[in-house]
């Protein structure tokens, strides 16, 4: 029985042109999807082909040259609150401490910043960040700048997530670890799927778009398109064993053949 969640996320026909200085660039064309809430999907296409400026859209940062966009059912027109985001580039304050970094969203939102910090330890810690929160973002190295940033994206716990390559900058281990750390807080173990948070995750690793989630969305090249949309057929919660798993091998091999086009047969990912 295939169980039809509950749309959060709704894409319909979305198109994107940007006005360069060159001419215009056609950055998506005839995108149309729809993830549910609770859903955890990841996108992954070639570089270029408009994955970051889908999330904006998403997230209503910028508007849809044409097509509809809803998020909770409402058409998105302007920045829409309550989302968590995570840029590809880190983009802390380099004036503020990584603890305040990681507090702003509260005082954006006119919460009490005060109330939060135990929380903001607590997600600096998770992050393996302890003992940096008195520290400027220069002072910690790239992949630490974006680990910080995931620590301010879930500050307010927020049901929608939107992840621009967030472990793009991290070495292989700390990657691993922090899929799961991902997967944890998105509740995978002990929360029904209603209560999950939305996930919408860019990436460019084909293994870590299977291990994390529900469905991979694949793009074609610019002006991106939806070239494939396959479900995740793994149980959860997902363990390290499971990536030696036939379907796990399968899955590649299909998202592979979907981004490239090739077969696959004498070439490696
Ligand atoms: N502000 C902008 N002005 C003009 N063109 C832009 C702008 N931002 C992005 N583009 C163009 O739109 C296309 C899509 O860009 P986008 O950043 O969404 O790609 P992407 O899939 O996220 O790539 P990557 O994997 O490298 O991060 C690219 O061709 C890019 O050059
Ligand atoms: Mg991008």
């Amino acid at each position: 029985m295939i169980v039809v969640n509950k749309e959060l996320i709704g894409l319909d026909r979305v198109g994107m042109t940007y006005e360069a200085a060159s001419g215009p660039v056609e950055a998506l064309a005839g995108i149309s999807l729809s993830v549910g809430a609770g859903e955890f999907v990841s996108l992954v296409g070639p570089s270029g082909c408009g994955k970051s400026t889908l999330l904006r859209i998403v997230a209503g940062l910028r508007p849809a040259a044409v097509g509809t966009v809803t998020v909770a059912g409402r058409a998105v027109r302007e920045p829409i609150p309550d989302i968590g985001m995570v840029f590809q580039a880190p983009i802390l304050l380099k004036w503020r401490s990584i603890l305040q970094n990681v507090l702003l969203p509260a005082e954006l939102a006119g919460q009490d910043a005060g109330a939060l910090q135990g929380r903001a330890q607590q997600l600096l810690d998770m992050a393996g960040l302890s003992g940096f929160g008195d520290k400027l973002p220069r002072e910690l190295s790239g992949g630490m700048q974006q680990r910080a940033a995931l620590c301010r994206a879930l500050l307010l716990d927020p049901p929608l997530l939107l992840m621009d390559e967030p472990f793009g900058a991290l070495d292989a281990m700390t990657r691993d670890d922090m899929a799961l750390e991902l997967l944890r807080i998105w509740g995978e173990r002990d929360l029904a799927r209603e209560a999950r948070k939305t996930v919408l995750f860019v990436t460019h690793s084909i293994p870590e778009a299977i291990f994390l989630s529900d469905r991979v969305v694949i793009m074609s090249p610019r002006p991106g398109r939806i070239a494939a949309d396959l479900k995740v057929d793994l149980p959860r919660p997902r363990t390290v064993e499971l990536r030696a798993s036939e379907t796990f091998g399968r899955l590649s091999l299909e998202i592979f053949r979907a981004l490239t086009g090739r077969s696959g047969a004498g070439t490696s990912a």
